[in-house]
């Protein structure tokens, strides 16, 4: 791994637990399906997905619940540009309501391509709820439906998001720099 700094904290525990729970209340108004689905894209959104459906319960709402795998990034912090599935679902979807979970939104490669693979699958609707959104990195045109919080350009870690795996427990989010070789003591 580079040597790198953990920066300051954008998003704080508490900051964050009082967000889902506004984007729950948002959800809990639209999500009263009868076959209602969550997939979190792994691995970035396995916490902030178990945080939502802990709410969720709390206002009566019970999904099926599942996880893919798609990736995009090599071990660094740069897109390769192609995204591939390495695990499927495996919940039936045909004539589900569908929620895409996922920890950032960046390029948009991966919520496309995830919601146009639920869509073939047979789900009724596609939807989709990120933690963080980097709008200016975008690539291919995307927004979410349901949006925690949106970020600079910079790279960000914690909440389920890594650098080269690490960080993902961290219960907030913070910025990570990497350093040049003449800044590591
Ligand atoms: P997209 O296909 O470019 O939108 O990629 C989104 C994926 O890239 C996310 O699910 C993350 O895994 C990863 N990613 C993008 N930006 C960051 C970041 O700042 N920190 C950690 N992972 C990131
Ligand atoms: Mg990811």
């Amino acid at each position: 791994m580079e040597p790198h700094r953990v920066e300051e904290i954008l998003f704080s525990k508490v900051q964050i637990r009082k967000r889902v729970d506004e984007l729950v209340l948002q959800m809990a108004g639209d999500c009263r399906s009868e076959n209602f689905v969550m997939i979190g894209i792994l691995r970035g959104s396995f916490m902030f997905l178990a945080d939502l459906v802990r709410d969720l319960y709390e206002h009566d709402i019970h999904p099926r619940i599942d996880f893919m795998t798609l990736e995009s990034y090599g071990s660094g912090t740069e897109s390769s540009g192609t995204v591939r599935i390495t695990k499927d679902i495996s919940v039936d979807v045909t004539g589900a309501d569908v929620v895409l979970v996922d920890d950032i939104l960046d390029t948009g490669r991966t919520l496309t391509y995830a919601c146009e693979h639920i869509r073939e699958k047979g789900a009724r609707s596609v939807k989709t709820c990120v933690m963080l959104d980097k709008p200016s990195r975008r690539i291919v045109p995307f927004d979410a439906d349901y949006l925690g919080f949106t970020v600079d350009d910079r790279f960000v870690i914690g909440y389920g998001l890594d650098y080269d795996s690490y960080y993902r427990e961290l219960p907030y989010i913070a910025y990570i720099t990497l350093l040049q070789k003449e800044d590591v003591p």
